[in-house]
This record gives structure tokens, sequence and C-alpha cells, in this order.
């Protein structure tokens, strides 16, 4: 996974049968991928950057790779809009249906309009660069979390994901529960034009 993770990042790696692959994977974990979602000390994190990441809470966002739905219940009552994308069908069945709309896809080719979210959660989840800046409103922010600090098994430091990321952002980070947060924001002046 962690070769994965970054040649993703970094390299675009990712193409049909890599995707299999990992939906087949993550169908397999899925009964019992909640439990595991439920550890407060991993669930710190992600509501420590909700409190203190400075992201706005009042737009539309998008959980990348939500699993069995345990962040997307934790934050659904704080994020009236919020739609939760995994590519494993097997997680989204077992994911509440009531804390937020669930989509079956692909990070790498997300079924959305550019432009159409004010930030972009992803915990312990590969990161796709340039398909999660598109979908972001100018000035949007992406919301990356490792619930188990640099032994996630999806891990990247902050630092890498600064750099991963096209264009110039600003991010603030700190270390919560068994993990760390960071919230970097897109500066808006250089956001491309949508
Ligand atoms: C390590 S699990 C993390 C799940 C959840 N975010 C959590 O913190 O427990 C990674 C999740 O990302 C999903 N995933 C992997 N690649 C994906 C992709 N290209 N697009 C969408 N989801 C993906 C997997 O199916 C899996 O549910």
């Amino acid at each position: 996974m962690r070769k994965l993770t970054r040649q993703v990042a970094f390299d675009n790696a990712w193409d049909s049968e890599r995707a299999a692959k990992v939906a087949s994977l993550f169908d397999g974990l899925a009964p019992d991928w909640a439990e595991r979602q439920a550890d407060p000390s991993r669930q710190a994190p992600v509501l420590d950057a909700l409190d203190r990441g400075g992201v706005d809470q009042s737009g539309w966002w998008l959980e990348c790779g939500s699993g069995a739905g345990g962040n997307t219940s934790l934050l659904g009552s704080r994020l009236p809009k919020l739609v939760a994308l995994d590519l494993a069908k097997e997680m989204l069945l077992h994911a509440p249906a009531d804390a937020a709309p669930r989509v079956q896809g692909d990070s790498c080719s997300l079924p959305f309009a550019s432009g159409t979210f004010v930030a972009v959660l992803l915990v312990n989840m590969l990161l796709f660069p340039a398909e999660i800046d598109r979908v972001l409103a100018p000035g949007g922010s992406i919301v990356w979390v490792n619930t188990l600090g640099d032994q996630t098994p999806i891990h990247l430091p902050v630092q890498d994901v600064m750099d991963a990321l096209p264009g110039s952002w600003t991010g603030c980070t700190a270390q919560a529960g068994s993990g760390f947060w960071l919230c970097a924001q897109r500066s808006a002046a250089s956001s491309p034009e949508r």
C-alpha cells in the first residue's frame, strides 16, 4: 500500500487493473471495517480537523474513500452537505444510509463537475492530486487525515501531500489521538479558471 500510495500521488500510476484489485481487496474487508472506524483515538484527528482546521463547513464536502461510513456518520451532523464516495461497493453497502448520499466511483475520475466542493476529505485514502483539485471550488480545501500517523498503511507525510498538489496551497496541521491531520487550502488566485 505504501508503494501504491506514492505512485498514485506522484506518478499518476492508476489503471483499471489496479482499481479492480483495490476494490476487491476492500470489498473483502468491508464486513469488519465499521468496527475499526469506531475507535475514538482514530476518530480524534478527524474531529479535531473540523474543530481547528478552519475549513468552511457550510458548503459541499466530498469524502473520498469513505469506507464503511464511520467518518461519514461522525461528520454528517456537522456537515449538512456531505457526499460519501468509495470504489468498493461492499463498503458502501455496509455504510449507514442516512448519514450522507453514497456514491460508488473512482477518485481518479470523479463523477462531479469541476469546482463543486469547498472541501475534499481523505481519511487513510489514496491521493489523486489533479482530480481532487479539479472538483474543488476556487480557494477550496483538502483535509488529509492519517488516523495511525506514520503507521497508517495509506500514509503520506504532510510535506509530501503539499508537494503532490498542483498550484499554490497553504496548510495547517496537528496531531490528535493516534493520528494527524492536514487542512490545506488552494490559493484562490492560483485556482484555475473553471
Ligand atoms: C484504508 S480504507 C479507509 C476507509 C475510511 N476512510 C476509514 O478511514 O476507515 C481506504 C478506502 O478507500 C477506498 N478506495 C481506494 N481506492 C479508491 C479510489 N480510487 N476511489 C475511491 N475510493 C477508493 C477503498 O475502497 C477503502 O474503502
